[in-house]
């Protein structure tokens, strides 16, 4: 399967550039014959035919192919032959036809050529570390480094503008529905989204701080009780968090709060919103509409995450029936002490190497599993290195109960529910990879939903949000928040995309006395909860209404459009892998006076916690 993207020069969802008030790269077409022109623009190749030299002039609009003949105009063609790629150039000449047979019909201008009488050199160019005019691999710390040379590849030109076009439609979209755009400030006082805050000293305070914001949560939550009963913002926000292919320290989100709403109304206004984005603005086809559902429990049950990647099959199924009457003792125990045996069927590696059972065990341990056990069905038999403990009555019973057909691999984990579904999640997004099941042109959406509200966090011997603290629940759950808080429903959802998760948001809860008796749950004591969320506290007695809202990653929705697989192709000026800004060469030292002014010191290095 190959991805279906457009490789040819012209950008997509560009403006028609003959609309603009001025003449660009992009602009002459066969109808503007004759016509005396000038232009401006990079040199982006460059061939000397020893007479004739032809210059591929570039800006973000196109390329336009312009003639310089040593007969008719000798002082521009003696500057063409002395520029060299990216020297910036401005040329007057001719419009006209291109000869029969050169016609490229890959540019909008392909089919005419502007013949120049003067050049001038507006400025030279060094020659740049890397190609601009091919998409060729170069190492990304070169890209970064070099950032405003990088963006002038078509590749990144590309992204820029989708993510202007996307976000400027999202704005549109949203203002037409009555949402109302609201800036939160950056300099505020943490709130709690689960990673490290950014700190800011202030100096008009010495030794206080700000934090940068995680997201505008408690911002938003004002908002509904100030009554702008619908807001979104295309807001910054700032984690202090290892970095992924998919996360980046700042990052945007479309935010966004509504008043008197349910979990329907926010999840129908987003799905229309993002198939909306993908069929106007991506070449990828939806794999299903409406968009399907899952609860946290199935997610968990059938695919090992709350984040499946829906594209292919390949589900956990349940061995524990098959296995029930099991002499074999690694999973008898398991069986007993009320853990799980849970199988993936990989179809068609029945004939997998030593080798490469032994590297998907790895990935099976590096997940916290204690083992792997693999059973082969061959036309003959089956082979498997748990054979031996199994009778053949009880084998046939797994091989059969679990759907496996001759030629596949059934791959098996016994563990408690969390490790069986981290280890076999882990397998099955490596072996729908390497089996190529995920087709690259589609994109497979989810909602998952009904998440627990609470899970038990052993170090802190307490009960912590699995998403925000300020998560309300269904209300017929709510007598378990004494009972069995695990069990609590959060109203709370996320959307996935290809394994991706895209965003997620949930009712929030309104009542005083209920977010206290989360927060107590959670272990703040009341001087704490005073402290940190005081003012949100105080605001919900004063007629805060029922609210709700969602929160969606910009970036990973603009990886997801373009088919990008790393996030740093979605950003103008990202952060390295590492959290580093190459190009300004920061974070870096400052000043003893710019201490000095906020009280502070610095102290020897100590090793961050968790590092
Ligand atoms: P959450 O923390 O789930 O929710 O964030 C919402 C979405 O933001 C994106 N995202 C990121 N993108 C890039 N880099 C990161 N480091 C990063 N972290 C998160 C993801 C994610 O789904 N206030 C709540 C939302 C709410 O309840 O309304 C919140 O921030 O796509
Ligand atoms: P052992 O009896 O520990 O030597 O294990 C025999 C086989 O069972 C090996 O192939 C192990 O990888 C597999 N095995 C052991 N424990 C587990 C487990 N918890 N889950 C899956 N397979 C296991």
């Amino acid at each position: 399967m190959t991805d279906q993207r457009d490789t040819t020069r012209d950008i997509d969802h560009d403006i028609d550039p003959r609309t603009l008030d001025v003449l660009t790269c992009g602009s002459l077409r066969a109808e503007d014959s004759g016509q005396h022109v000038t232009l401006r623009g990079w040199v982006n190749r460059r061939r000397d035919l020893g007479g004739l030299i032809f210059i591929d002039l570039r800006d973000r609009y196109g390329l336009t192919q312009v003639v310089f003949n040593p007969e008719t105009a000798p002082d521009a063609h003696q500057i063409a032959s002395d520029v060299r790629n990216e020297f910036v150039l401005e040329i007057a000449g001719r419009v006209r036809a291109r000869p029969e047979g050169t016609v490229n019909a890959k540019l909008a201008t392909g089919e005419v050529e502007v013949e120049a009488t003067t050049a001038v050199v507006l400025n030279p160019s060094k020659t740049p570390p890397f190609y601009i005019n091919e998409d060729a691999d170069v190492d990304e710390s070169l890209r970064l480094a070099h950032r405003y040379l990088d963006l002038r590849r078509l590749p990144m030109q590309r992204n820029v503008l989708l993510r202007h076009r996307v976000v400027k439609h999202i704005r549109d979209v949203l203002d037409g529905q009555g949402f109302v755009e609201v800036e939160t400030p950056l300099l505020i006082k943490s709130t709690p989204e689960g990673a490290r805050d950014f700190l800011v000293p202030s100096s008009s305070s010495p030794g206080s701080f700000y934090a940068l914001p995680q997201s505008p949560q408690q911002l938003k939550q004002l908002l509904m009780i100030a009554g702008l009963d619908r807001y979104f913002q295309i807001a910054r926000c700032f984690r202090d968090e290892a970095q992924r292919a998919d996360r980046q320290p700042e990052f945007t989100q479309l935010d966004l709060e509504m008043t008197f709403v349910d979990q329907e109304t926010i999840m129908a206004l987003m799905e229309g919103l993002y198939l909306d984005l993908v069929d106007r603005f991506s070449p990828y086809s939806v794999r299903e509409r409406p968009i399907p559902r899952l609860t946290y429990a199935d997610a968990m049950a059938r695919f090992g995450t709350d984040r499946p990647d829906l594209r292919f099959g390949l589900e956990l199924r349940d061995a524990g029936p098959a296995l029930a009457g099991t002499a074999f003792n690694a999973f008898r125990g398991v069986l007993d002490g009320g853990g799980q045996v849970k199988a993936i069927v990989a179809p068609g590696c029945a004939g997998y190497t030593r080798r490469e059972i032994d590297a998907l065990t790895d990935l099976a341990k590096s997940a916290g599993a204690k083992g792997l056990a693999t059973i082969a069905v061959d036309a003959e038999g089956v082979r498997s290195p748990i054979a031996k403990f199994l009778s053949g009555e009880e084998t046939t019973a797994l091989t059969t109960g679990l759907g496996a057909a001759v030629g596949d691999l059934v791959l098996l984990v016994a563990d408690t529910a969390p490790t069986v579904a981290k280890a076999l999640s882990a397998l099955r997004t490596t072996l729908g990879d390497r089996l190529g099941l995920a087709d690259p042109n589609e994109i497979a959406f989810c909602w998952v939903y009904e998440f627990p509200l609470l899970e038990w966090d052993a170090d802190g011997n307490r009960w912590d949000a699995t998403h925000n603290p300020f998560s309300g629940f269904y209300a017929e759950d709510e007598q378990l928040l004494d009972t069995d808080p695990g069990a609590v429903r959060a109203k709370q959802y996320d959307l996935v995309g290809n394994g991706a998760e895209l965003g997620g948001g949930s009712i929030r809860i309104h009542r005083r006395e209920v977010q206290e008796r989360i927060f107590g749950l959670m272990g703040h004591s009341a001087e704490a909860r005073a402290d940190r969320f005081g003012a949100l506290l105080d605001a919900l007695e004063y007629g805060a209404p029922p609210h709700g809202g969602i929160a969606m990653g910009i970036d990973r929705l603009v990886m997801m459009l373009t088919g990008e697989e790393n996030i740093r192709q979605v950003i103008a000026f990202p952060k390295s892998q590492r959290g580093f800004d190459l190009l300004f060469d920061a974070p870096a030292a400052v000043e003893t006076a710019q201490l000095d002014d906020l009280g502070l010191a610095l102290k020897p290095k100590q090793e961050p916690k968790g590092a």
